[in-house]
């Protein structure tokens, strides 16, 4: 074994060999899930706590979803109900929940290295779930793992990662793990969304859609966050759909077989046309959902093993 981690806190201080583990292992857990009894006890007799301070739909159902079906005991604390309304410190509810023993924290949250200093206060495995514009691993997994399983491979590919990255975790997240992976990553959005400071992490970075697609093997658009926004990034929706919304003209310049992936939640018409995100022969978005499972099975997995081993 390779991954020599006690936390997953981000994919940057994972080495390439650590993230293909990882992917490794997710891919026989997809197999399992193909099955009609999809259980293992891997995690039986571990406590999995999830504590999500922003609202999520698909990244806590999958968690949830993939400890039980390793045999954990899974609680989902309902951060927006809970002590801190009251003015308890996020350091103050993480060390209540410690002294419950929890085996592995899974912790989204709306500020930036919020979740590294909650790791630094508890004894168990914490799992970053998304941090403010910080990191979001697990997403950057899921899509290596559906990237990989579609192409045959995790290298030498073209890469483009469009709209809003000024404010997205799973963008920084995806530029971290494609360009340890030595793909060839291009940034595409407006100026105010695309920092040009991108450049320096080996990125291209290009305005213009058309451009941007030139011949991609992959097209990863990303959600507006309007919630992240506190100014005039954008003219308006309907001036940014038609110059960065995904439709079926724009992404006839990528190549013929190239794949569409969004995280999810989508704002149809807004960064990507309707019937592009439901073209069963190009978009891979369930896909991913489905790859979100098996890959935060697999992280959680070699987490409690390097904890049993004691070995971090
Ligand atoms: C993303 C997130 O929360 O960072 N969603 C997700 O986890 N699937 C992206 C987003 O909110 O747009």
């Amino acid at each position: 074994m390779t991954f020599r981690q006690r936390h997953l806190l981000g994919i940057d201080p994972l080495h390439p060999t650590e993230i293909t583990e990882i992917l490794d292992l997710a891919d026989k857990y997809v197999d399992l899930n193909r099955q009609s009894i999809k259980h293992s006890d891997v995690l039986a007799g571990l406590t999995q706590i999830n504590m999500f301070f922003e609202n999520s739909t698909r990244t806590q159902a999958s968690f949830e979803l993939a400890g039980k079906r390793l045999g954990a005991d899974v609680m989902n604390m309902a951060m927006q109900a809970s002590s801190i309304k009251k003015g308890e410190t996020l350091i103050d509810t993480a060390l209540t929940l410690n002294a419950m023993h929890p085996d592995l924290l899974v912790v989204r949250h709306p500020h930036s290295g919020a979740v590294d200093l909650l790791a630094q206060k508890v004894n168990c495995a914490v799992l970053n779930a998304g941090d403010g514009r910080h990191e979001h691993p697990t997403q950057a997994l899921l899509d290596a793992l559906t990237i990989r399983r579609r192409k045959g491979r995790l290298h030498r590919l073209n890469i483009a990662i469009c709209g809003d990255i000024a404010h997205s975790r799973v963008a920084r997240s995806n530029i971290i793990l494609l360009g340890k992976m030595e793909n060839r990553i291009r940034l595409v959005g407006p100026t105010t969304l695309v920092p040009s400071v991108f450049s320096e992490f080996g990125c291209e970075v290009y305005d213009d859609m058309n451009e941007g697609l030139r011949d991609v093997d992959v097209v990863m658009m990303l959600r507006l966050q309007r919630e992240r926004m506190d100014g005039g990034f954008i003219p308006s929706e309907r001036e940014y759909y038609h110059r960065y919304g995904l439709d079926a003209e724009k992404l006839s310049k990528a190549k013929p077989d190239a794949i569409v992936m969004h995280p999810g939640p989508m704002n149809r018409g807004v960064e990507i046309d309707g019937d592009i995100a439901d073209d069963i022969n190009r978009s891979v978005i369930q896909e991913q959902v489905e790859m979100g499972v098996a890959v935060r099975m697999a992280a959680m997995d070699l987490l409690a093993q390097n904890l049993r081993e004691g070995v971090v």
